[in-house]
Parts: structure tokens; C-alpha cells; sequence
């Protein structure tokens, strides 16, 4: 969790400038279309405005910098530079973008930029308040989840004349992040074309926020023909070089389902994506929900009451309301939880014991009385969860499923075996069979198709773990259950020995292949796979 105080006032500010060789590319891409009026709306420093001065003849250029310091430095570079005519507002451009689409009183033939990365809940509420009309100004979905730069681009790219162009430095969530969606599909709906350029390097290593440069072309009406995304990946610098035009024209551009949700879908080969359309259509590929139900696992409301050591369960003397669980990853290093697995956790000393008292009966014991009275010394029953519940300490919603799957991965998730039929806490899901056995499902999961799937499906924050929600989960492709082989002590004692590329490429013959998917499409997949799951752990490293 991060506290405003810890964060720093560069970061609360979004104050990571772009290196200047990054923005004269930008310019020298909105040059094509002869711009004259042009929006920073966020400029720092100014380091936009020397290549405009150099570039673009009679520009107007009209700038935004919430902070005077940066602002006047941004005036004295214009000034150096040797801009005849352009304005530094030293406010907010959210308050004043609002009002400029309201009354619709100005377009720009080009937006240039690299927008603050701040969280919503770090914004001040007045900033708040404007970040959101802007969403409903443009009829757009609001979540408390979006961060400034979303209505930034949002509010710059409405501001642009038709056939303008936005040319940004902005993160690389605004390829996956769920919150971002109501951008991507404005984006989607009014872009003739949109290119993001995906370097394999971090470009702002001090924030540790991956960064792609966005390259977006206003239709020229409401009715023209929008041709969708294209990703264009690069290493190095040597992109610089090249006509940003013909970057702008190369990568073949994807409409329909990739613009209309997540943008992963373009970091494939073409090839890569038409394979995983073909399995679709040949029913090699199912979809999860087609053959099992996720639910949410148990929320306890206070974790280090309900969840215990074995020492607790004999210091308390609990052992009548203890229950084994599980939820971590590290306790469960393969696909199946048993009696083995759990007594190991146990010997560790890690909390493997679930304290479930179904009601009030409990307090008629001693051990039991002085538990809860524990728990309410520790003003438990105050928190929100417990507090709305009778009585506090009944957890709700108590059951074990055959199969779990922890909610994050660092390679690729796996679906867990719970032979023991062992709690699982809200960090894990409950599956529920609808087809197929339990082993066929757990066994069929850790392929190539589902692998990549759950990169193109899921989201990934911090140290770059793979995180899915129940309803991406519900969007993974698997192999139909029925024609799974499951051989699970050989699966568990590979994905505890085993590198995960290993396991995959193993995995992917015994399922796919044995189903009859050629070796060429087998390694087209794990080749997918892999450079989704590599460019996770490059962009994500994030601990914001
Ligand atoms: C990522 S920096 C980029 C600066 C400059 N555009 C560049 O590319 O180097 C974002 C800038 O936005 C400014 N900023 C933050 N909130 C703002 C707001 N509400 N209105 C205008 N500027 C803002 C920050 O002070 C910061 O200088």
C-alpha cells in the first residue's frame, strides 16, 4: 500500500520529463499534417518546444504546467528557442479542457505531450471532480480507478480538429489496464489509425513505469473508415532515425476485437493471432467459462485472526474450529495440494489453519470465549467486513472446491488439485466443474494456448506478476477437458522441478499435440507466449 506521504512530490506531480531526441521524433511525426495550432498540455520544461521552433513554421503553441516553477522555465524556453507566439498557463488542463469541449470554442491541429502519471486518489478533489467531467462530457465510462493521464489523452485527442494528430509519451497500461478501457475504445471509435511504438527498454528508469509512444490520427468525420492498431516494436534508439511516417504506416493494423478491448492482442504476429482464431474456430480452443464456474475464495475480513500457525490453534486451543487451508503460491509449488503438502506448510510454521466458527455456539467455550475476546481487543470486529456480519467472527460464504487457482503467477497460472478439499482465502479462486474431471481440468490448463491467453487476458502490476480477475479467467482459451489424458503425479512433479518454459513446451505436446496440433503451432504459440510474458516482466517492474 502507498501513503501520500511516502510518495515524493516529483511522483505525486508526474514530473518525469522526456528525453528530447523521444520528443523532436513526436514533432517530426505531426509535422506531416502542417500543424499551426498545437497543445502540451502538460509541458514541464518545455522540451517540445524546440523542436516545434525548428520544425513547424508559424506555430501557435498553447501550454499547460500546474507547477509556476516548471511553467516559467517552459516560458523561458519558448522564448530562447525562439517561438513567436505561444502561452503557458500556469493551471490545471483539466479545468480548462473541460470547458473548452463544453463550449467547444477551440481545436488543434496537433496535441503533443507526455501527460503526469497520478493516481485518482492522489489527485486533489477539485482535479477529481474535473477528471470525471470530462468522462461524462465525452459520454465516456468513469472509474475511481484512472489515473490523470487517462482523461489527459482523452481530453487532448477531443480537442483536435479532424485529421489532427496526438503524439504521446505515455504509459504502457494503456495496453492491458481494465481502467484505460473507455479510452482505448474512444480512441477505437474516432482514430483513422493508432500506432503505439513498444521499445523492449525502459525508457524513465526512475519510475520504473514502462512507457510506449502513442501516435493518434483524428478521422477526418464521424463516418470515415477507422483502420484499428498497430504495434510497432523497437530496441534501442535506432527508430529515431527513421521517417516517423513510415513507422506510422508500417505495422499492419487490427481492428474489431483488439480495439474494442484490450490492446495485448496487437503485440502478436499476425500469424500468431490468426492461429489462435483458427483454434477458436476448430473448438481446440474452449472458452474457461464454457467448462468450469470461477467464484471468489473466503473472505475472512481480518486474515491474521481467521488464518493461523499450528501454534496458535494449540496456544488457544482451537482445534475443534481449525480447518486446513491454503493460498499462496509458495504453498502450493505444484498443481495438487495433499496431506503431504499441507503437513510441509505446516512444519514451516505458515498459517495453514482456517478458524471457522459457524455460530454463536462457540462462545459457550471456554477457549473459544477467549479467542473472539482476543480478536475484539484487537478492535476486529470494528472493520468493515466483520462489522457487517452476525456475529462478527461467522465468516460467511464457507465452502472447498476440488480445483483452486491462485489469483497471481509470475510465469503462467496453474490450476491446483485440492485433494484435500482445503479452504482457500480470497488470494485464491474456487472452480467448479461443468464439464470433464477435476484431473482433466487441472492437467488440460498449463498448455501454450492458455498460457498466452492468459497474458492477452490479464493484467500485471507490480514486479510484473500476472494477476486475472474472475471475468478474464472466464475468457481463457483450454483445450477441451474431455479429450484431456491427465497424468497429474508426472504433471505435479514437473511443475515443482521444472523451469515453467520447460513444463510448457512439455505440456503443450502432451495436450495439444496428442489432440493433433502441428509442432509449427505448437512453437508459434509458446513463442507468443513467451515474448507477452517476457515484455510483463520488462515493463511492469513497477512499485508504485
Ligand atoms: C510526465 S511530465 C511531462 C512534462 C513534459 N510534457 C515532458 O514531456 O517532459 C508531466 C507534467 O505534468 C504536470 N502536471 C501535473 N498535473 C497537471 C495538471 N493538472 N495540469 C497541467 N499540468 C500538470 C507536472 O507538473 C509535470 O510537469
Amino acid at each position: 500500500m502507498n501513503f501520500i506521504g511516502s510518495q515524493t512530490a516529483q511522483k505525486l506531480r508526474g514530473g518525469y520529463y522526456t528525453p528530447p531526441d523521444l520528443a523532436e521524433f513526436l514533432v517530426r511525426w505531426v509535422t506531416h499534417k502542417n500543424p499551426k495550432k498545437i497543445l502540451e498540455p502538460s509541458c514541464g520544461d518545455g522540451v517540445f518546444f524546440k523542436p516545434i521552433s525548428d520544425l513547424i513554421d508559424d506555430s501557435h503553441v498553447t501550454g499547460f504546467e500546474l507547477d509556476p516553477i516548471e511553467a516559467e522555465k517552459a516560458s523561458k524556453v519558448a522564448r530562447q528557442v525562439g517561438l513567436r507566439q505561444y502561452s503557458v498557463n500556469d493551471d490545471d488542463f483539466l479545468g480548462w479542457a473541460f470547458d473548452a469541449l463544453r463550449e467547444k470554442t477551440v481545436q488543434f491541429d496537433a496535441v503533443l505531450g507526455n501527460p503526469p502519471f497520478v493516481r485518482y486518489q492522489y489527485l486533489p478533489p477539485l482535479f477529481q471532480g474535473r477528471a470525471e467531467a470530462i468522462f461524462n462530457e465525452l459520454r465516456c465510462k468513469f472509474t475511481k480507478h484512472t489515473n490523470a493521464w487517462v482523461p489527459f489523452i482523452l481530453a487532448s485527442f477531443a480537442l483536435l480538429r479532424p485529421g489532427g494528430r496526438l503524439a504521446m509519451v505515455v504509459p504502457a497500461e494503456i495496453i492491458h489496464v481494465t481502467h484505460a478501457q473507455s479510452l482505448r475504445s474512444y480512441l477505437g471509435d474516432h482514430a483513422s489509425r493508432l500506432v503505439v511504438i513498444d521499445p523492449e527498454e525502459l525508457w524513465f528508469p526512475g519510475t520504473l513505469q514502462g512507457a510506449v509512444l502513442l501516435l493518434a490520427e483524428r478521422k477526418a468525420n464521424a463516418r470515415a473508415h477507422g483502420e484499428g492498431l498497430g504495434m510497432y516494436p523497437v530496441r534501442g534508439r535506432g527508430f529515431l532515425k527513421k521517417n516517423p511516417e513510415d513507422i506510422f504506416r508500417a505495422p499492419q493494423s487490427i481492428n474489431g476485437k483488439t480495439v474494442e478491448g484490450k490492446w495485448t492482442r496487437a503485440l502478436l504476429n499476425p500469424s500468431t493471432r490468426s492461429l489462435l482464431d483458427g483454434l477458436i474456430e476448430a473448438g481446440v480452443a474452449r472458452k474457461f467459462d464454457d467448462v468450469a464456474d470461477v467464484d471468489v475464495g473466503i473472505v475472512t475480513g481480518a486474515n491474521k485472526f481467521f488464518l493461523v500457525e499450528d501454534v496458535t490453534v494449540e496456544q488457544f486451543s482451537l482445534q475443534k474450529w481449525a480447518h486446513p487451508m491454503f493460498g499462496r503460491s509458495e504453498h502450493c509449488p505444484g498443481v495438487v495440494y495433499d496431506d503431504r503438502q499441507h503437513r510441509a506448510n505446516a512444519l514451516k510454521g505458515n498459517p495453514t489453519n482456517f478458524i471457522w466458527f459457524q455460530d454463536r455456539s462457540v462462545e459457550k467455550s471456554r477457549p473459544g470465549k477467549r479467542y473472539i475476546e482476543r480478536g475484539e481487543s484487537e478492535s476486529l470486529h470494528t472493520r468493515y467486513k466483520c462489522r457487517i456480519r452476525k456475529p462478527w467472527y461467522s465468516v460467511p460464504s464457507v465452502y472447498a472446491t476440488e480445483v483452486g487457482m491462485l489469483k497471481r503467477s509470475h510465469d503462467t497460472p496453474r490450476l491446483i488439485l485440492n485433494q484435500l478439499r482445503a479452504y482457500t482465502t480470497d488470494t485464491a479462486y474456487r472452480i467448479r466443474l461443468k464439464e470433464g474431471t477435476a484431473d482433466q481440468l487441472v492437467y488440460g490448463f498449463i498448455n501454450g494456448l492458455t498460457a498466452l491467453s492468459a497474458e492477452l487476458e490479464g493484467r500485471h502490476y507490480g514486479g510484473g506478476v500476472l494477476e486475472l480477475v474472475p471475468s478474464e479467467i472466464e475468457k481463457l482459451l483450454v483445450p477441451p477437458p474431455m479429450k484431456i489424458k491427465p497424468k497429474i503425479a508426472a504433471l505435479d512433479k514437473a511443475v515443482r522441478t521444472l523451469p515453467m518454459d520447460a513444463v510448457l513446451e512439455q505440456q503443450t505436446r502432451l495436450t495439444l499435440g496428442n489432440m493433433g496440433l502441428s509442432k509449427t503451432d505448437q512453437i508459434e504459440l509458446l513463442s507468443g507466449w513467451k515474448k507477452l510474458r517476457d515484455r510483463r516482466h520488462r515493463v511492469s517492474s513497477t512499485a508504485n
